[in-house]
């Protein structure tokens, strides 16, 4: 029987890893399967036990069910503590062992794909909520020469610079402090590009030829995006090489097999 995996969440029919998983397991070579499941709300533990009993190896996990999904497991990677939320499951025996890959796929989608260093550059991020959490480890670790978080509520930044100090130096500013300064490396991790909206970030933060990086997908030209390129910048990338580098990520803990992530996401652009 192919083993099975998984993503779970409510709604789910949006959902795009069933494809990029099956992609990868086809190019790889892999005997499993990977279904998408709507989880009910109140129901994340039955689900998942009942699916494990089934045979399930892995599962990704999706909103609403992220805070669920770490409670119920049993071992969390540092990543996946320091991020606040659980984006990957592993089932090993009664040990649940959860990860969250969103950090290192963007890093990954970055200095790989886009062949843009981030160790000795300076990086500055817009936004400070859930998605800016699960990044600052991995970027750190690239060792910036500046790591600068910029937000509309300047203390949720400061309160993420301290929750990261153990790990290197973050700066945390507002939008209105930027004035003058320059980044080579600078990423919309708002919320802002799903309502159509700009963060008041000045022009001058994009060196000449930087790169401009949305954390969404598939939005096209976002605000950001268009403001960016009208600043100068010379690359823009939006997230859908982190949404397939993330997938790869946990397709290789589960597999010990890394696939090829340029076919998906030349076919997701
Ligand atoms: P996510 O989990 O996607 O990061 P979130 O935790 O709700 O979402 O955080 C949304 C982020 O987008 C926040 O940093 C928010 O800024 P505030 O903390 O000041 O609310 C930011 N954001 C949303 N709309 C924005 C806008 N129009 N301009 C600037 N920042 C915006």
């Amino acid at each position: 029987m192919a083993d099975l995996y998984a993503v779970i969440g409510n709604p789910i029919s949006h959902t795009k890893s069933p494809l990029i998983h099956g992609a990868f397991a086809a190019a790889s070579d892999q005997d499993m399967m990977y279904e998408a499941l709507l989880g009910e709300p109140g129901q994340f533990a039955a689900t998942v036990d009942a699916f494990r009993r089934a045979g399930g190896c892995g599962m990704n996990v999706t909103a609403p069910f992220k805070l669920d999904a770490h409670a119920y497991a049993t071992q969390r990677s540092e990543q996946a503590r320091l991020a606040g939320a659980v984006k990957a499951l592993k089932f090993e025996g009664d040990a649940v062992l959860a990860e969250n890959f969103d950090g290192i796929g963007l890093v990954r989608d970055i200095t790989v794909n886009l062949a843009s260093p981030i160790a000795g550059r300076h990086v500055l991020v817009l936004g400070a909520g859930g998605a800016v959490r699960g990044m600052l480890l991995p970027f750190l670790q690239e060792k910036p020469g500046r790591l600068v978080v910029a937000n509309r509520t300047v203390e949720k930044a400061q309160k993420l610079a301290e929750t990261f100090s153990a790990y290197g130096p973050v700066e945390a500013v507002g939008y209105g402090d930027l004035a003058g300064q320059q980044f080579d490396i600078v990423i919309n991790a708002t919320s802002a590009s799903l309502f159509g909206e700009l963060p008041s970030v000045p022009a001058e933060v994009f060196i000449p030829g930087c790169l401009a990086y949305e954390l969404v997908y598939g939005k096209g030209m976002t605000p950001f995006l268009t403001h960016a390129k009208a600043s100068r910048a010379g690359f823009l990338a939006d997230g859908v090489g982190m949404l397939v580098e993330q997938a790869a990520e946990a397709f290789h803990w589960w597999r010990g097999v890394r696939p090829d992530t340029k076919p998906m996401i030349a076919q997701l652009t």
